[in-house]
């Protein structure tokens, strides 16, 4: 699997902390920034990580901005994306299983390093369920066309 992760300036931790993960889990991830505090876009991180995924040249896109929402609303923007704004455990395995989300979103000013982690490692290990969930999904994509 491979991952392209991306934050603003008020996801930067959160995201220095996934990178940390997915090294120990031994999947292969691109970081397209920001590498700095100082004040920038989400969406000039949101869109690129979303149409990496979109086009197939990663498999999952992760951001990171303060509450998460604003990289989702962008993200979610570009077709073939399914962006989910997870911030429990509880969703990051649901949202695999059903939705087959596959770039998850979250804010570092509504949680701290410890439980992103653990939100991370869930979604990351999930598999979708397909068969029910699949007719529902592909409603999705149709409405893309
Ligand atoms: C930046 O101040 C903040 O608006 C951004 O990180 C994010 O929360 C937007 O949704």
């Amino acid at each position: 699997m491979k991952v392209a992760i991306g934050s603003d300036h008020g996801g930067v931790n959160i995201k220095e902390e996934i990178k940390q993960l997915m090294t120990e889990m031994g999947i292969e991830f691109e970081d397209v920034g920001c590498d700095c505090t100082e004040s920038v876009d989400y969406p000039d991180y949101a869109l690129p990580v979303a149409e990496q995924v979109a086009s197939g040249q990663v498999d999952r896109g992760i951001l990171v901005c303060g509450t998460g929402i604003g990289m989702s609303i962008a993200a979610n923007k570009v077709k073939g994306v399914r962006c989910a704004l997870v911030h429990d455990l509880f969703s990051a395995k649901a949202t695999r299983e059903h939705n087959d989300s596959n770039v998850l979103a979250m804010g570092e000013r509504v949680i701290g390093p410890g439980l992103a982690r653990e939100i991370a490692k869930v979604w990351l290990e999930t598999e979708y369920e397909g068969g029910r969930h699949e007719r529902r999904v592909s409603k999705i994509r149709e409405y893309e066309k």
